[in-house]
């Protein structure tokens, strides 16, 4: 597998490539600039992308403060490339925290949003936009409107969701088809060896409604690599996690304890842990594409031969048991045994063709009684 192989995004005629490029680390402001890249760094990770053959690339307004946008308008234009990339951008954040119409999930601001990325990115359309985070207040009616008219307008191809609770996803979605307006296509969400709370609830309702998942940090911002160690009080390496980077950031014994386990896969298999690592999130059910950070065009290379490994089963259910987040219930109620045993007597789910029932993995049950 390589870049130059395609997914359709969600429910849609959008494809993309199974690694996306993070440009959250382009541009040296605002609140990612403890490890941003200047222009002459952030280049040959981009154009090794591009040669790989990528064609998805993530941005927000947000990030370092505008540049990531700027950088990558410059990026873009100067190897010509804007028409076949599915350029992605975000809002919701505040881009001047003293107006208080210059943040949030409104209509005023995402109209005022769009319009300033798509200056900085030297375009005059999206392909993806999404809105970044939820905001607890804006009417979700409000914000589907927007997006419809946005497409209309010509201004973004596609729309869809990023740190939301399913919920919302769900009810966004549901209105959208209600309503015959432009549906969402993407959920961008963390996922990782160490980050899986979105498998309870958002990877069965992407793959029933449509809405493809990209996973964001799914090497955790680099603690998947194996190159930090446990000091009892944090961790300790080189690399973004151990600066700034890794404020608010916490560690837990199960988490340092996967960490083994991926060393021990890695090595069985004769590739980096940080390979391993994103397999497995490239790989998971509902998962469209990962969205990978790099420092240097010899990270992302690394990034990209991570397609090509073979992740066999048994290595993978030891992997899903050493990071599996308990669920307690109501979820316990829906794993295939429990549903066989209190629900479905008689009835014989395995008659169909595999792929006929969603697969619902990585449950947990802690009492199947
Ligand atoms: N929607 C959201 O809320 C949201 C939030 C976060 C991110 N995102 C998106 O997701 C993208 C990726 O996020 P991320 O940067 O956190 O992803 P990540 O892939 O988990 O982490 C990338 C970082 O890991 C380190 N790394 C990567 N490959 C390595 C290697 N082979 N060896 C050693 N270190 C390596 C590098 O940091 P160092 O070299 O500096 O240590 C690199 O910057 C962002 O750019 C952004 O587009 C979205």
């Amino acid at each position: 597998m390589s870049l130059d192989q395609y997914y359709l995004l969600g429910r849609s005629g959008l494809r993309v490539s199974r690694l996306a490029l993070g440009t959250m680390n382009f541009g040296i402001g605002g609140f990612h600039a403890s490890y941003g890249k200047t222009e002459d760094e952030a280049r040959p990770i981009f154009r090794r992308y591009l040669d790989a053959g990528g064609n998805f690339v993530d941005t927000a307004d947000f990030y370092t403060a505008g540049e990531s946008e700027t950088l990558l308008g410059k990026l873009i234009a100067e190897t010509g490339t804007r028409d076949r990339l599915v350029l992605t951008s975000k809002f919701t954040n505040s881009v001047d925290p003293g107006d208080p119409n210059a943040g949030g999930n409104g209509r005023k601001h995402i109209v005022r949003a769009v319009e300033a990325s798509l200056r900085r990115l030297r375009t005059d359309y999206l392909d993806l936009y999404l809105l970044h985070t939820w905001d607890r207040i804006t009417p979700v009616e409000e914000v589907l409107r927007t997006f419809d008219d946005l497409t209309r307008a010509g201004k973004i191809r596609y729309a869809g969701l990023s740190d939301v609770p399913a919920w919302y996803a769900a009810r966004a979605q549901t209105l959208a088809e209600a309503h015959s307006l432009v549906p969402m296509i993407n959920l961008q969400l963390p996922y990782s060896l160490v980050e899986r709370t979105i498998e309870a609830e958002h990877v069965p309702l992407g793959q029933t409604l449509g809405l493809g998942i990209t996973a964001w940090s799914p090497l955790a911002g680099g603690f998947l690599t194996g190159k930090y160690r446990n000091s009892g009080k944090g961790l300790t390496g080189e690399g973004r996690l151990s600066g700034e980077g890794g404020v608010g950031y916490e560690w837990t014994d199960q988490q340092w304890e996967l960490l083994a386990k991926l060393e021990s896969v890695a090595d069985a298999l004769g590739v980096t842990m940080a390979q391993v690592a994103l397999n497995w999130v490239a790989t998971q059910p509902g998962v469209a594409s990962a969205i990978v950070g790099a420092s240097s065009a010899e990270q992302l290379s690394s990034s990209v031969a991570a397609l090509d490994v073979e992740l066999p089963a048994e290595l993978r259910a030891e992997l899903d048991a050493a990071s599996a987040v308990p669920l307690g219930k109501p979820y316990t109620m829906f794993t295939p045994q429990y549903q066989s045993w209190m629900i479905n007597t008689g009835v014989r789910l395995g008659d169909k063709p595999p792929g006929y029932h969603p697969v619902v993995r990585n449950w947990v049950p802690e009492n199947q009684g």
